[in-house]
């Protein structure tokens, strides 16, 4: 994909302030801190298109950029952050949720996990959950940089594993190495033109 603009268009917290559903939409979602927005920006040849931040917690609102008035690229803020105080957390869960069932134009999910964390009920639930309502979910693993290449395959077949999934079904990802991104890219394209 050649990244001929990239936008940000607004951000919000429900449906009444979600802008126009006239392109295919795809939304980026993962726990809190896990390199949701440096996938992004990774993405689209971007260093700050999204901010990012080694506090976890900071997307906090649904983020919507347009990307070559092709595709709509959606932040979302990240789940399971336990210092994000509980009159707050409580909010994401219908936020995402309210997201996720009522718009039309999403053709799917990426989400993003850290490679040196087993996924925990989270990561299942939204899977679950995803397939219930048949949107398409691409699950990739980040910050492989951290790891050796002999860790990073054990992790791998871990996560596989514990997500019950064929690990050739894992994208493996570095926005710092920029390992996969091409790979995160013609899977969305997949979704996209389905
Ligand atoms: P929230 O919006 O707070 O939920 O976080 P996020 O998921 O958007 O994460 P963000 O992209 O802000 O990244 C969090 C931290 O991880 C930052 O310090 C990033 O620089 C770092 N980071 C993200 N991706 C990678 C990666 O692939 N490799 C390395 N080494 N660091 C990364
Ligand atoms: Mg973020």
């Amino acid at each position: 994909m050649i990244i001929k603009s990239a936008e940000y268009v607004t951000s919000a917290t429900k449906p009444a302030h979600y802008p126009p559903a006239d392109l295919p939409e795809v939304a980026f979602a993962g726990r809190s801190n896990v390199g949701k927005s440096s996938l992004i920006n990774a993405l689209v040849n971007r260093k700050q298109l999204v901010k990012t931040s080694s506090t976890p917690g900071r997307t906090q609102l649904i983020n919507f950029f347009n990307i070559n008035e092709e595709i709509i690229f959606v932040d979302l803020p990240g789940f399971g952050y336990a210092r994000v105080p509980q009159a707050v957390r409580k909010k994401w869960g219908p936020m995402i949720e309210g997201y996720l069932t009522t718009r039309e134009t999403l053709k799917g999910v990426i989400l993003i996990m850290d490679i040196r964390r087993i996924p925990g009920q989270e990561e299942r639930d939204l899977i679950d959950w995803l397939n219930h309502y048949a949107l398409s979910c691409i699950l990739t693993l980040t910050k492989t940089d951290k790891l050796s290449k002999n860790k990073m395959l054990k992790q791998l077949d871990a996560i596989a594993s514990r997500l019950s999934v064929d690990k050739k079904n894992l994208v493996l990802f570095s926005a710092k190495t920029r390992q996969g991104r091409d790979a995160v890219w013609e899977a969305i394209s997949a979704i996209v033109d389905k």
